[in-house]
């Protein structure tokens, strides 16, 4: 979607200027102007909250990992991983940007100088990671374009992975830069660029429209698929829970980077976006509203996945489990194809489906920008925003080309498995300890009911200092020891090497001198 911080920055700094300003009302309005427009405002923060969250981490990601993992094996999980990461990060990270009114550097250099590593480590590896998310979504773009004489044809899989991507057969084939790819990258960072400022003024409206209307459309396509044929097994297999998986380290590790990748935790994301907002704003409500329509739309867009995912496998006589399981990463880009033959006035819908989900991306990718640009603003406070977009989308551009090569879904793959599981864990752990420990989570707490509309108990602290610290870390040494012990999905060490540790190794650095040289009054 688009325009969400920068949105805010005119919706609650309405001097504008790089500090931020409490929002008042700054003429006498009467009562029921006033009253109403408080409430706008509150809607605004919540839609624009949810705009940075909701993504293709809910209609890609999510239905990727659910199929790897074992359907409902994976559902189980990602609740429990929800209810214990999720929603309480959320909080902290609304009240943490709020309370202190500055991006994740800003923030975390003030409770400890040395502190400011890690919020720009969180700030980088939002960065990786948008770097291959505007790759996917011009594959969204393409498919846009394709739509208009459904040019996928009957097998979809096969479309995708050799007419779109032409996949090589292994990482180390790197092929060529894909041309159609690459100009739809350029497109989309345009279109990212462009709502940094564009947007700003629409936010709300934009909003509006473009939130619900996908998720009628994943409605409606998973309806009409749980009445074809098989459509009700993979429905069986996608909600069918399985306990049996909390054994299983891996689930809860590809769950937990889940719920880190989709609420955009520890990226700098939601601390920027709140720092943007009136001290006194709501705090829990709005992160637990945020978070359960979040994952409503993750759950509904596995729903319409898994039904037209059921057809699919009757259709060609295999196993729900099979299709599910093998190439997960591209099964969006097989199933929703599909979902829309037979249906009447397919190219329009098709059409509509797609652009909906570049604005659903360009939102949650524009959200990092804003992060990056705000960290950089607050200490550069007289560099003018727009360039330093310009500069970060450019950057973006040019590290997201390897990903529009012949191997580079493999690549994608290795970024998206190191990063967004070590990275963020590692982060995440670091960021719930600076604030647990040294800030005082309990200090926060008081600081969070103060202007909470619904009460947080004890328990929350708990699970900050507690609890969630103990569960990264167990996570991340299982994870850990199994990485080393075998290669991720197979591929060559080189590969992971390069993609994987060593993008790692480069954002600790990176981070560690940062901390290393920050001092308090910087
Ligand atoms: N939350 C977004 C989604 O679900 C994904 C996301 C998180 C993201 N952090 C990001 C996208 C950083 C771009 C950059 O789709």
């Amino acid at each position: 979607m688009i325009g969400t911080l920068s949105g805010k920055s005119q919706f609650f700094r309405p001097g504008g200027g790089g500090k931020r300003h409490k929002y008042r009302f700054s003429r006498k309005k009467e009562a029921s102007t006033l009253a109403r427009a408080r409430w706008s405002l509150k809607l605004i923060v919540l839609l624009a909250a949810v705009g940075a969250a909701v993504g293709l981490g809910n209609v890609w990601r999510f239905p990727y990992y659910a199929g790897k993992y074992g359907g409902g094996a994976f559902l189980v999980p990602y609740v429990i991983m929800l209810l214990v990461l999720g929603v309480p990060l959320l909080i902290m990270e609304f009240a943490i940007g709020q309370r202190m009114q500055l991006g994740a550097i800003g923030s975390l250099q003030k409770i400890r100088p040395k502190f400011s590593g890690i919020g720009l480590g969180a700030v980088l590896c939002g960065f990786v990671v948008v770097s291959y998310y505007a790759v996917i979504i011009a594959w969204c773009l393409l498919y846009s374009i394709y739509s208009i004489d459904l040019k996928w044809g009957a097998d979809t899989k096969e479309f995708f992975l050799e007419s779109v991507l032409d996949l090589s057969s292994n990482p180390g084939e790197i092929g060529q830069i894909s041309v159609p790819i690459l100009y739809s990258l350029v497109a989309v960072w345009v279109l990212i660029y462009f709502s940094v400022w564009k947007g700003v003024r629409s936010v709300g409206k934009v909003v509006m429209v473009t939130m619900p209307l996908p998720v009628l459309l994943l409605v409606v396509l998973a309806i009409r698929a749980l009445f074809l044929p098989g459509g009700m097994s993979g429905v069986i297999y996608y909600l069918r829970p399985n306990f049996e998986a909390l054994k299983d380290f891996e689930l809860c590790s590809a769950a937990s980077s889940q719920i880190f990748f989709t609420l955009s935790l520890a990226f700098g994301i939601m601390i920027a976006y709140a720092s943007f907002r009136d001290r006194s704003s709501e705090i829990a409500k709005t992160a637990i509203v945020t978070a359960i329509i979040n994952s409503a739309i993750s759950i509904v867009a596995g729903l319409a996945v898994f039904a037209t995912l059921g057809y699919m496998a009757t259709e060609s006589g295999v196993d729900v489990a099979q299709l599910a399981g093998k190439d997960s990463i591209s099964i969006s880009f097989q199933v929703f194809p599909k979902a829309f033959s037979g249906i009447p006035f397919a190219p329009l819908f098709a059409f509509g489906f797609f652009i909906m989900l570049i604005t659903l991306g360009v939102d949650s990718a524009f959200s990092l920008v804003e992060a990056a640009s705000t960290v950089i603003h607050d200490k550069y406070p007289h560099v003018r925003t727009e360039d330093l977009a310009l500069h970060v989308c450019i950057v973006g551009l040019l590290s997201g080309i390897i990903f529009t090569t012949s191997a580079g879904m493999y690549y994608l793959d290795i970024v998206n498995h190191f990063i967004t599981f070590y990275g963020l864990v590692i982060f995440g752990l670091l960021e719930v300890l600076a604030v647990g420990w040294w800030y005082g989570a309990e200090n926060l707490r008081t600081y969070i009911n103060e202007v909470s509309d619904i009460k947080i108990g004890k328990w929350w602290t708990w699970l900050i200092k507690f609890v969630i610290p103990v569960v990264l870390v167990v996570l991340l040494v299982t994870s850990f020891w199994k990485d080393c012990h075998e290669p991720y999905e197979g591929y060559a060490q080189w590969a992971i090497w390069c993609f994987g540790w060593g993008m790692l190794i480069v954002v600790f650095a990176v981070s560690f001198l940062f901390a290393h040289f920050s001092k308090a009054d910087d």
